[in-house]
């Protein structure tokens, strides 16, 4: 009924979401990785199912638990968390969140690298990780809702409006993370929804609260009849 729809609005809705960061190897235990906590990510997904929405996270290492009602897949490179992504298609919506490496390591090692006395530091060969949010954007299962992140340090709204085309996104959550702000793992953080029909600036706030008010902003989205 009306009253169960207002409690839970996002129930029969599947949506895929990423968090956290991936880890890229170096060798069997050295890696590249980005500043990624996953509480934004991780809060958003509980924001969701609290709603009624099936969530389902692919989560890169993170050392906070599993968010509460969700569906966790744990994975640790780019390429598992896209081939994960692939496995959750097609879905309502897409959430992504997580900070993915740009680059990994074209020359993993399949042992240690040791030290030698009197030789140069190794050199990293890097090469192109796949865009997972761009591949969701533009997947022949696309969502009706895909939802990317921009951490920026400058020129934020440029850019998160040349992530939004480039990434056949619907919206990009842009944060500041200039060293200033202490967004980087820190429980506060000051967001602006950049759509195609222009910028929603919100109040700093804990990412709890950016949380709760981005799944009732998700909720609203997807009870809208298609046109
Ligand atoms: N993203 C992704 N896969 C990648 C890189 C980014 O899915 N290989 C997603 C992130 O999860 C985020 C959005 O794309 O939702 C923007 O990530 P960001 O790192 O800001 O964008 P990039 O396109 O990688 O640009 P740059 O790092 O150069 O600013
Ligand atoms: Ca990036």
């Amino acid at each position: 009924g009306l009253l169960a729809r207002r409690q839970k609005p996002l129930a029969g809705k599947t949506i895929v979401m990423t968090s956290g960061p991936t880890h890229e190897p170096i060798d069997p235990v050295r890696y590249i990785a980005n500043r990624s906590s996953g509480k934004q990510g991780h809060a958003i997904a509980a924001a969701l199912a609290r709603l009624g929405a099936t969530v389902r996270l692919v989560s890169g290492p993170v050392t906070i638990p599993d968010p509460e009602d969700v569906t966790v897949i744990h994975v640790s490179t780019a390429r598992e968390m896209r081939d994960a992504v692939e496995q959750l298609l097609p879905a309502d919506a897409a959430i992504m969140v997580a900070a993915v490496a740009d680059w990994r390591t074209a020359n993993e090692a399949g042992e240690k690298i040791k030290k030698k006395p009197g030789e140069k530091a190794p050199a990293l060969q890097m090469i192109e990780n796949p865009d997972i949010l761009a591949g969701v954007g533009h997947s022949k299962s696309r969502p009706r809702l895909v939802v990317g992140f921009a951490a920026e340090t400058q020129d934020l709204l440029a850019n998160a409006k040349r992530k939004l085309d480039k990434k056949a996104a619907d919206w990009i959550v842009a944060n500041d993370v200039s060293h200033a702000t202490g967004v980087m793992g820190g429980d506060r953080n000051a967001v602006r929804i950049v759509t195609r029909l222009g910028v929603e600036e919100w109040p700093d706030m804990s990412k709890e609260e950016v949380a709760e008010r981005l799944a009732a902003k998700i909720a609203a989205a997807l009870q809208t009849v298609e046109v």
